[in-house]
């Protein structure tokens, strides 16, 4: 019998999820799902690891991003969703993944280095925050995860699972952690709506799968453009200009959006008949997301049985590959 591959992948509950999530990540999730094992995690006590002082805002989101995962097509039945802080044999794995890793490789993780600059920290980085890539490492290998699809920004935490995996099967002689890859979206990442390079939850430049038509509409008014093409008749960029990303993104009709380009390029196009016909197609595009939302949060009983199910299920597999871990170890004292 052919067996399916595993794949797992997750996002931290701090808040709804964006048109860039979508791009990045969700939309090869609802393809992955129908030909791998999928595994998809909430992760909150990742995100208490810089939400310490919140823990009211990730419990919040968990139901919000669940909606969001439910309302792009994520099917329960066919994707393990689960909540991380859940699964015990996480954690335990992660203490003993440390003691393979020096405080020296930690340090020099890119994406850790980014972030503590991005947040402020300076000297005073929580501990828990330090080591997340770590712990990171013990979601994928507990459930002994090929595939990881992911942005280009978690490309250090996947190096560094690589690394741990090596480490650990070399020095227990054994087999049962298993060497995840990365898989990268196919579209590069989307810029914010102020054209800046990444569209964050937390940076104000980001189009919310759950927002309403008025609130896309005022976010497509507002958007950056090429701020030279000043008049209608100026020769407009494409190159660098989010609503040309976004049509590249999300228009359905490729040959209309090569037209709008050539002729922005030459002159004579002015921005809001683009943005106009971004809003359409984002609109069409948000709508059947929107309305399965609505239904969905009509009862979040039902979606919080989804979690719980998936938790369990979640919780099987991964204690399975503790009590492997254990014993490659030969630290299971009474088996
Ligand atoms: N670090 C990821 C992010 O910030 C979330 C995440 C946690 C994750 N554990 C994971 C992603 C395991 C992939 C695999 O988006």
């Amino acid at each position: 019998m052919h067996k399916k591959k595993i794949a797992l992948t997750g996002d931290r509950p701090t808040g709804k999820l964006h048109l860039g999530h979508y791009v990045g990540s969700l939309a090869s999730r609802v393809k992955m799902q129908e030909d791998h094992c999928l595994f998809v995690m909430l992760a909150d006590a990742q995100a208490l690891t810089d939400y310490s002082h919140d823990p009211q805002k990730v419990r919040e989101n968990i139901l919000e991003v669940a909606l969001d995962y439910l309302s792009v097509g994520i099917d329960p039945k066919k994707t393990t969703i689960f909540i991380q802080s859940l699964i015990p044999a996480i954690a335990e794995m992660t203490m003993y993944f440390l003691n393979l890793v020096t405080w020296n490789r930690l340090k020099h993780n890119p994406t850790i280095k980014l972030e503590i600059q991005q947040k402020g920290y300076g000297e005073e980085v929580p501990a828990g925050f330090m080591i997340y890539p770590i712990s990171q490492a013990a979601d994928i290998t507990a459930f002994k995860a090929q595939s990881v699809p992911v942005g280009d920004d978690q490309l250090p935490m996947i190096e560094q699972t690589v690394e741990v995996v090596r480490k650990f099967n070399r020095l227990y002689k054994t087999e049962v952690l298993i060497e995840p890859k990365a898989v990268l979206s196919p579209v590069a990442r989307l810029p914010g709506i102020d054209g800046k390079a990444k569209m964050g939850k937390s940076l104000g430049n980001a189009i919310f799968l759950s927002d309403l038509p008025d609130q896309v509409t005022k976010k497509v008014k507002g958007m950056y453009t090429d701020p030279n093409h000043l008049r209608v008749d100026d020769p407009g960029k494409v190159e660098g200009n989010p609503v040309f990303t976004y049509l590249d993104a999300f228009a359905t009709d490729k040959a209309k959006v090569e037209e709008l380009k050539a002729h922005y390029q030459r002159g004579g196009l002015g921005d809001s008949v683009v943005k106009k016909y971004l809003l359409e197609e984002l609109l069409a595009f948000l709508e059947p997301i929107r309305k399965r939302r609505e239904e969905f949060a009509k009862d979040p009983q039902h979606v919080m049985d989804i979690l719980w199910q998936g938790t369990q299920a979640a919780n099987e597999v991964a204690h399975q590959t503790l009590i492997e871990v254990r014993s490659s170890m030969g630290i299971d004292y009474f088996r």
